[in-house]
């Protein structure tokens, strides 16, 4: 099938790849000049594991193209995805629309015959419908069919999750899109990934309803780790304990310093505006909104208090910038609430991510960035595990030890065990785990 994605970015690049590699003719579309000039000399410009490989190699067999040139690219396309960034808007906090009707209104201009427009940004409900409309409005020949198709993939494990997907939503109104959207996943339905149909405003509805769902569930261990610090339990245990029943699933039961990325924080207020407007409130999300705020300025007092009350005059060293691992995506990560404000009460701060610093650059208070573990530790009075890259669980505690001026560690992300920490003589603190308590893994 000949299919163009709008939009180049996380998710428009990685389906427009992967699409690519299930035989699919695509063209990857972007209004920024800079990132296509780069993706026509094989210059990737996010870093996702396993994506330059794909994109090279189908670049070279043919499959795949990259255009500024919308007009081109949709004329040709039988199937046109809108994959197009959907920021908060600064001021309401409502899903900014503004790219994915901009495309809209581009699409129309430019569509040749019947063609099938999906949209795979996270929109909230009723945006199918005003897509359809603008099309119509700026083109009334236009023969379109337009689809919501949510994108549910990870960044840092986006290809495979785009590849063998737990399921693919589909909303359609318009008969004619079905067998044409089928056809789009027909490799990934002989794989027997279930392709699932409904309606375009339950498949919008069902992508926010996915994301606030982990959203909660991971507001709701953290709640629960604050509580086991208050009591003297452990929140790994408790997490392993009730993560065992089927009914609850082990995943996203790992405490630590918030939810961020650029999903789960936009995602989850948007769901709250859209139910806001619609006179159905979603209480249970309003609360995870505003505890994940919150949740950030307590790990920088949690920092605070390791260094005994006060961080003014001290450096701390930062391992992790980025919202997770495998990713260099800064957007919403909690490492930048919690370097602002260490560095509002005073500190310094040394600080290193194997992928993310030079997105931090743009959105962190000028701070010293480092070359590695080691030398983010030198001279630092503590080090504070804000990402759980892999190259961070397996430090040489002798030699970090040895850098530092005071051996403290603050581990946000649960890595460590107490017992071999405080064998190398750290004052240690983690998140959910009492003190006296040395059996965690
Ligand atoms: N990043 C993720 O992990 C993820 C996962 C699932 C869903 N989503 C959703 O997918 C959408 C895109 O997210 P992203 O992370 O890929 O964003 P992104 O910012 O990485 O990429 C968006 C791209 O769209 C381009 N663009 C904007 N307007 C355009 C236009 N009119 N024509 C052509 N290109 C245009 C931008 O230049 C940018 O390259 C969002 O709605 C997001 O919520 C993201």
């Amino acid at each position: 099938m000949k299919i163009t994605m709008i939009g180049s970015g996380y998710v428009g690049l990685v389906s427009g790849v992967c699409f690519a590699e299930f035989g699919h003719d695509v063209v990857c579309m972007d209004l920024n000049a800079d990132k296509i000039e780069g993706l026509k000399k094989g210059v990737i410009p996010i870093f996702e594991p396993g994506l330059e490989e794909m994109t090279l190699d189908n670049v070279k067999a043919g499959r795949l193209t990259f255009t500024t040139d919308i007009k081109a690219a949709v004329a040709s396309a039988e199937v046109v995805f809108i994959g197009v960034g959907t920021p908060p808007h600064p001021e309401t906090g409502h899903a900014d629309l503004k790219y994915v009707y901009a495309a809209a209104r581009d699409i129309a201009r430019s569509v040749e015959g019947f063609t099938v427009v999906v949209t795979k940004s996270t929109v909230p409900v009723g945006t199918g419908d005003e897509v359809e409309r603008i099309i119509r409005e700026t083109n009334p020949e236009a023969d379109v069919a337009v689809v919501s198709n949510p994108e549910f993939l990870r960044e840092g494990a986006a290809i495979k999750d785009f590849m063998i997907p737990n399921r693919i939503v589909v909303g359609i109104e318009d008969e004619r899109a079905r067998p044409v959207m089928t056809e789009v996943y027909r490799p990934l339905f002989i794989n027997q990934s279930p392709l699932m149909f409904t309606t375009r405003r339950t498949s919008e509805l069902i992508k926010y309803a996915a994301n606030a769902f982990l959203a909660m569930k991971i507001t709701y261990i953290n709640e629960m780790a604050d509580l086991c610090e208050a009591v003297g339990a452990n929140v790994q245990e408790v997490a392993r304990g009730i993560g065992l029943d089927n009914r609850i699933g082990t995943k996203f039961l790992h405490a630590g310093p918030g939810y961020g990325g650029s999903c789960f924080p936009k995602d989850t207020l948007a769901l709250v505006k859209t139910a806001q407007d619609f006179g159905a409130p979603i209480r249970l999300i309003e609360t995870t909104v505003e505890i994940n705020d919150a949740r950030k300025s307590k790990m920088t007092k949690k920092v605070i208090k390791a260094l005994g009350g006060s961080v003014a005059g001290k450096t701390v060293a930062v391992l992790g910038l980025t919202f997770k691992p495998e990713t260099d995506d800064m957007r919403d990560s909690p490492a930048i609430t919690i370097i602002e404000e260490l560095v509002e009460a005073g500190a310094a701060i040394r600080a290193f991510d194997p992928e993310g610093m030079e997105n931090a650059k743009a959105v962190l208070p000028p701070i010293t960035y480092c070359e590695g573990a080691y030398d983010t530790a030198t001279g630092a009075d503590a080090v504070v595990i804000v990402t759980e890259w892999n190259e961070f669980r397996g430090l040489d505690l002798k030699r970090i030890k040895a850098a530092l001026k005071s051996p403290v560690l603050v581990d946000l992300r649960n890595i460590y065990r107490r017992e071999e920490v405080a064998r190398h003589g750290f004052s240690y603190s983690s998140i959910g785990r009492p003190s006296e308590d040395i059996a965690a893994g």
